[in-house]
């Protein structure tokens, strides 16, 4: 049985902090983070909407738009490193709101490829027909571990959500390859010392770069596909820089890269589906589509998938 997408959902918070803000309490600069990173804005949520909370929209959304309902649901995964509290988990606190009754529930812990690991793992569950739909959110409240005073970081990333319903669709339709990785050796890279983020941007980027393309023509190979094939890229919406050394690695055009991150920051786990709904909601994707999405992120972790659109 082959797994693919039924149907896909976001929610960002309402409230927008642009550069020029950020100018007034750090020591920064619209021109500095734009050329360096491609942000030009971020969501921030308020202290009374937390990671479970955005989590629950995204995946209400997904569901609407999957034509799915919560009782028909039989795992729920949330990928996030910024849960409400430790346990229990962002998956199980969805699951009763949502009212997910026979649903199994846990969350995934993999930064910012977790939405990629999330999907494989719900594919893992279709394709030998233990389970039919599953439910994947990607979420991050970010904003709760970021030193405001870490010019470094703080200028980066943002808070958000987007959540997918994964389930059976015909031969030759779905996930088609996939590649995950982990190099624990590169933890200290880029983690949560404390409260807080803290990164080594130099080396985080390196990686980031090689690994990216690399995946990419990694998933593209073992699909039997050719980089002229890809329809759209969509990469982990960390820093325009990554994303468009990813896009010259396979030779796309500019119109075949989702791009979100002037609008959304880094969100982390969110990046790749809040990206995808975008490019699904504005009719840029078409049934058979090859899609590459691709993702990094502290552990360090990576994971790339190559899917053709459509049930
Ligand atoms: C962080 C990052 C944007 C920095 O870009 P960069 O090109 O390496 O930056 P540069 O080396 O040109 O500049 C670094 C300098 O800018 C300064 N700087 C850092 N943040 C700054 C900010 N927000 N505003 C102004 N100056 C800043 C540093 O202090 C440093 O100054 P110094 O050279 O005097 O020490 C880049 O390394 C990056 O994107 N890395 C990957 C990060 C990432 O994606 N993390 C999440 C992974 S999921």
């Amino acid at each position: 049985m082959n797994a693919g997408i039924l149907g896909l959902g976001r929610y960002l918070p309402e409230k927008i902090v642009t550069n020029a803000d950020l100018e007034k309490v750090m020591d920064t600069s619209d021109e500095w983070i734009r050329t360096r990173t491609g942000i030009e804005q971020r969501r921030i949520a308020n202290d009374d909407i937390d990671t479970s909370d955005m989590a629950y929209e995204a995946a209400t959304a997904a569901l609407k738009n999957a034509d799915v309902s919560a009782e028909e649901i039989d795992l729920i995964l949330v990928a996030t490193v910024t849960p409400d509290r430790p346990f229990p988990s962002m998956a199980c606190v969805i699951q009763e709101r949502l009212g997910a009754k026979k649903a199994a529930a846990m969350d995934v812990s993999a930064a910012c490829a977790g939405f990629m690991y999330a999907m494989i793992t719900a594919q893992q569950f279709i394709q030998t027909g233990v389970y039919k739909n599953v439910l994947i959110v990607g979420v991050e409240k970010l904003s709760k571990i970021t030193n405001w005073d870490d010019r470094n970081t703080a200028v980066l990333f943002g808070d958000g959500a987007g959540a997918a319903v994964v389930g059976p669709v015909s031969e030759g339709r779905g996930i088609l390859s996939f590649e995950l990785g982990a190099d624990g050796s590169g933890g200290k890279h880029l983690l949560q010392d404390g409260e807080y983020i803290t990164m080594n941007g130099r080396e985080v980027f390196k990686f980031a770069v090689r690994q990216m393309g690399e995946s990419s023509l990694n998933v593209l190979d073992k699909a039997g596909l050719k980089k002229e094939d890809v329809d759209l890229l969509v990469p982990h919406q960390a820093n325009i820089r990554i994303m468009e050394a990813s896009r010259e690695r396979l030779g796309l055009p500019v119109e075949k890269m989702a791009k979100t991150v002037h609008k959304y920051g880094n969100t982390s786990a969110a990046s790749i589906p809040i990206a995808l709904v975008e490019e699904m909601e504005a009719g840029k994707i078409k049934e058979d589509d090859l899609i590459v999405m691709v993702g990094f992120g502290g552990g360090l972790t990576w994971g790339a998938i190559a899917l053709r659109w459509g049930k």
